[in-house]
């Protein structure tokens, strides 16, 4: 097995403003507990799992990355995505065997709650004849199999969740699992499903307070995010099975954009997906060639079978 993350010298200007990020970012809230659990989640994962081989773990981002515009914030601009791809891939990455650090947008969607009401969560309960809290008959089942599996994972260990929302906080939290994932080499998976912000408004260049209407219209330029992509590759986590995301709207420029990410960034496998059909349809991009992944019908996942195909390319790699 052959890490195979290029060269091991990162350009210069990428260091640069990779460090410059980090050194100007806010501090991280909480980060002393943030790194307890997940030294405690890498401990537990690090021995064998029950047929003897060490446990894979793979850190699912999910959810998208806001850009604050105030110091203390009242405007920011977010990113598109709803958390499902995340949230759908983390069960089928549970169920395969693997403990799961799902790194995800405060408020975005959840495993094991994607059934769940989305308007009114209310609906779903009644009171009983005692004042007691119970669910609804009709929504028994479905609740019973959220708990039943979530708390099947919780108590096996193999599920950790961390919060972001901010770029700043998602790419220092990234950044925080890369590196104590860095032990377990190949047995590390990186599936970056989050809809991270290219563009960003440096801390110490933003306004302390809210922006003024009265001042006239607003004039803003914006830094570019450095891609942390080679950083995780060749710095944070090398041995690691890397899997990125590409997003586009013209079906035209998606392949090539995907290789040109496989090329450029040494990821393993980009799963290149169009806005127009994300949910149904993905196309698994590896350097032996594209994989079309489409779901069923309305009421199944495509990530099931493209957990399954990126877990065997996972076997490969470890092979
Ligand atoms: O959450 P859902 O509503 O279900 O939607 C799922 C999804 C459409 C968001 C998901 O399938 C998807 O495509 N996610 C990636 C979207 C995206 O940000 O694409 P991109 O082309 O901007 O970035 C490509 C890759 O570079 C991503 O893996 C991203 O993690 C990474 N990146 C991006 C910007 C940046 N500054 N640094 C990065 O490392």
């Amino acid at each position: 097995m052959d890490p195979g993350n290029g060269s091991d010298v990162l350009p210069e200007e990428l260091t640069a403003s990779v460090e410059s990020f980090f050194d100007t970012a806010p501090p991280l809230q909480g980060s002393s507990l943030i790194s307890h659990k997940l030294q405690a989640f890498i401990d537990r994962n690090s021995k064998s799992s029950e047929g003897g081989g060490p446990v894979r773990v793979v850190c699912v981002t999910s959810g998208g990355t806001t850009v604050p515009l105030e110091q203390r914030c009242v405007r920011y601009i977010d990113n598109f995505s709803s958390g499902h791809r995340g949230a759908a891939s983390t069960e089928y990455f549970v169920k395969a065997g693997y403990a799961v650090i799902f790194l995800h947008r405060r408020g975005s969607c959840q495993p094991y709650c994607r059934y769940l009401p989305e308007d009114s969560f209310l609906d779903f309960f009644e009171l009983g004849e005692d004042s007691s809290i119970q669910v609804c008959q009709s929504h028994s089942t479905i609740v019973k199999k959220a708990i039943g599996d979530y708390q099947n994972a919780v108590e096996r260990g193999q599920l950790l969740k961390l919060p972001f929302t901010t770029i700043f906080e998602y790419l220092q939290v990234l950044r925080m699992v890369a590196i104590s994932m860095r032990p377990l080499g190949s047995y590390g998976m990186f599936y970056l499903a989050a809809a991270v912000s290219d563009f960003y408004v440096p801390w110490e260049s933003m306004a302390k307070h809210k922006i003024q209407s009265s001042s006239g219209p607003l004039d803003m330029r914006l830094s570019q995010v450095p891609k942390m992509l080679s950083m995780l590759r060749k710095e944070w986590a090398p041995m690691a099975f890397c899997i990125s995301f590409k997003l586009e709207t013209d079906g035209n420029i998606l392949l090539q954009k995907a290789d040109m990410a496989m090329k450029k960034y040494h990821m393993h496998v980009v799963v290149a997906n169009l806005l127009a059909t994300y949910k149904r349809e993905v196309i698994v991009v590896t350097d032996n060639g594209c994989i079309n992944v489409c779901s069923q019908d309305e009421y199944s996942d495509v990530e099931e079978e493209m957990i399954k195909i990126l877990v065997d390319r996972h076997s490969k790699y470890l092979e």
